[in-house]
């Protein structure tokens, strides 16, 4: 009989140490989980073979990041900005389906709460957004228009309201 034995999953704030592991996250989790989604060209164009990983880090260090482990290693991350933004929820497709997401949208959400926030905000990808409204996040409105690197990749504007 095939058995699951369930993962433990670790949630702690971003370091440079990170920048890495939650591209290599980022890479898969667009190139084996999203590509599901999107074409091939949204894909390449979403999550380009090579990265600038000092812009990268930039990138991840101006916003409150939180990394995901499962034994020590990045699983996962996602971020929340000053003005509740929730940016990034991204899995390694290696990790997908045990939690992960929800571990770190946890996080995001005391982040926000944190801060004072009175509602969060984030632009999901069509293979997210099923996944946001578990957490509780409404459809605002789909967005048709939203491109990277020339491409068009059409997302849902989602929010949460915290109370
Ligand atoms: C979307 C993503 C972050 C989900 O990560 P995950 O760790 O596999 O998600 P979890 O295991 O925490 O599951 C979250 C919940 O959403 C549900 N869910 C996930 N995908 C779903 C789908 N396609 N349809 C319905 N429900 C779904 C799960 O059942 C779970 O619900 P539950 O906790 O109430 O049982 C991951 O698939 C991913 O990185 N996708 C590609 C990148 C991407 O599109 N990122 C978002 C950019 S905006």
């Amino acid at each position: 009989m095939f058995y699951r034995a369930p993962v433990s999953v670790v949630v702690r704030g971003y370091g440079p140490e990170d920048a890495e592991g939650t591209w290599e996250a980022y890479f898969r989790a667009i190139r084996d989980t999203a590509s599901k989604d999107y074409s091939p060209e949204q894909v390449a164009a979403w999550a380009p073979e090579t990265v600038d990983l000092v812009q990268w880090n930039e990138r991840r260090s101006a916003a409150h990041t939180f990394v995901a482990t499962i034994e020590g290693r990045v699983a996962g991350f996602s971020d929340v900005t000053d003005d509740g933004l929730l940016d990034m929820l991204f899995v390694h497709s290696d990790a997908g389906g045990s939690g992960v997401a929800r571990a770190l949208v946890g996080a995001v959400v005391a982040k926000a709460r944190e801060l004072g926030l009175a509602q969060l905000r984030t632009h999901a990808s069509r293979t997210a957004m099923p996944a946001f409204k578990r957490f509780g996040f409404e459809v605002e409105r789909a967005n048709p228009d939203n491109w990277i690197r020339g491409e068009n990749l059409p997302n849902y504007d989602m929010c949460l309201k915290l109370d």
